[in-house]
């Protein structure tokens, strides 16, 4: 296991497969003018596997796939099953948009898939389409449903936006009701693409855990797992829990175990920062397996402590979009 110079042990990677989403969700994207990165950018499905052995032989133990959708990539199926295979890997999970992943739920079941978290803003379909610019709320409606009769552990991810989907909250809350679901209220944070619009951070997570405390005043606080992003509650006698992630405000970075590798191989050891070095071209260069061992320690011992630093160390002000970082 390797620790970090705050005494954090790296253990998670979250690995962006692709930049590319079949919806357009304007905290994430700009409507119109994305420029898609050219194949020959992306890391290939031979680069991951081996990127993600090696840190598999440092201690990385459990990999979230994310992207973009991760299911728009070509083959990515098989890729999953490859990566599932490498020892060390405990744990594969995904975070999708639930467009495409149904059609996958019996391969990912087979493959030992646990966990899957799945993005959905509201419950409402006109507000989808206002919120995700696409009209595909009843195909990820569906798929909650068939992840969770499928037996995954479902998240449900729920950016929540002010004077977009506050009025959610109550009704996504109420899902926990009769399903064994998690729902998880999320800051939103600035990778929207656009450096112009940094959001004003009116609903943090206590405004988010008052809205929902004065609807349900017996709401119970859970024990969070160690690296836990959200901090989780349950309303008494439902079945499923609702979290609250502060993911602007930052508050959960001293337990942070995670890095992130996106979709053209830039090594980010923290989500805030603009990327340490660049994986993609140092395999293409024909490093080692040793020689690339040796320089994630190294990277690893230069962790910034929290959000904050590694916002205040950036080169530039935030405007990438979240399609390229995976979240
Ligand atoms: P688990 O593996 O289930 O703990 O997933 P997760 O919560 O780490 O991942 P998911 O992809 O579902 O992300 C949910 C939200 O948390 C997204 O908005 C992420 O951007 C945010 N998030 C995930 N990891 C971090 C992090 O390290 N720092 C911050 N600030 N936000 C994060
Ligand atoms: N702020 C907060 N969360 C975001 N996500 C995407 N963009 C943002 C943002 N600007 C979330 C999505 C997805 C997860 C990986 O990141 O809801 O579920
Ligand atoms: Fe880790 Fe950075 Fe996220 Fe904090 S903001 S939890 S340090 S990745």
């Amino acid at each position: 296991m390797i620790y970090d110079n705050h005494g954090r042990p790296i253990t998670y990677l979250r690995l962006a497969v692709t930049d590319r989403c079949n919806l357009r969700c304007f905290y994430c994207m700009p409507e119109a003018g994305v420029k898609y990165l050219h194949k020959s950018k992306l890391m290939t499905y031979e680069e991951m596997l081996r990127t993600v052995s090696v840190l598999s032989e440092l201690g990385i133990s459990k990999v979230r796939i994310t992207g973009g959708e991760p299911f728009v990539r070509h083959n990515m199926i098989d890729f999953m099953y490859q990566l599932s295979e490498i020892e060390g890997i405990t744990e594969l999970n995904i975070t999708t948009n639930g467009i495409l992943t149904g059609q996958y739920i019996r391969q990912m079941k087979e493959m030992g898939v646990r966990s899957v978290n799945l993005s959905l803003d509201t419950l409402d379909k006109k507000r989808f389409f206002e919120i995700a610019r696409r009209d595909e709320f009843d195909k990820v409606y569906q798929t909650l449903f068939q992840l969770l009769d499928a037996g995954f552990e479902v998240k449900v991810n729920a950016v929540v936006m002010d004077g977009q989907n506050t009025q959610d909250i109550i009704p996504l809350t109420e899902l926990t009701k009769d399903n064994k679901v998690s729902i998880r209220f999320i800051e939103e944070m600035p990778f929207n693409g656009e450096g112009s619009h940094y959001p004003k951070l009116n609903w943090n997570a206590p405004r988010i855990l008052a809205e929902i405390r004065s609807k349900y005043p017996d709401l119970q606080k859970l024990v969070d797992a160690p690296n836990s992003t959200s901090y989780n509650y349950q309303i008494p006698n439902y079945q499923g829990n609702i979290g609250v992630i502060a993911a602007f405000s930052r508050t959960f970075c001293g337990t942070c175990n995670r890095i992130r590798l996106t979709a053209t191989g830039d090594l980010k050891t923290c989500l805030y920062d603009d990327g340490v070095l660049n994986i993609r071209d140092l395999l293409r260069n024909g490093i080692s397996d040793e020689e690339l061992k040796n320089t994630f320690i190294n990277v690893f011992k230069q962790r910034p402590k929290d959000g904050f630093e590694a916002e205040r160390n950036r080169k530039s002000i935030i405007t990438e979009s979240m399609t390229t970082i995976g979240g």
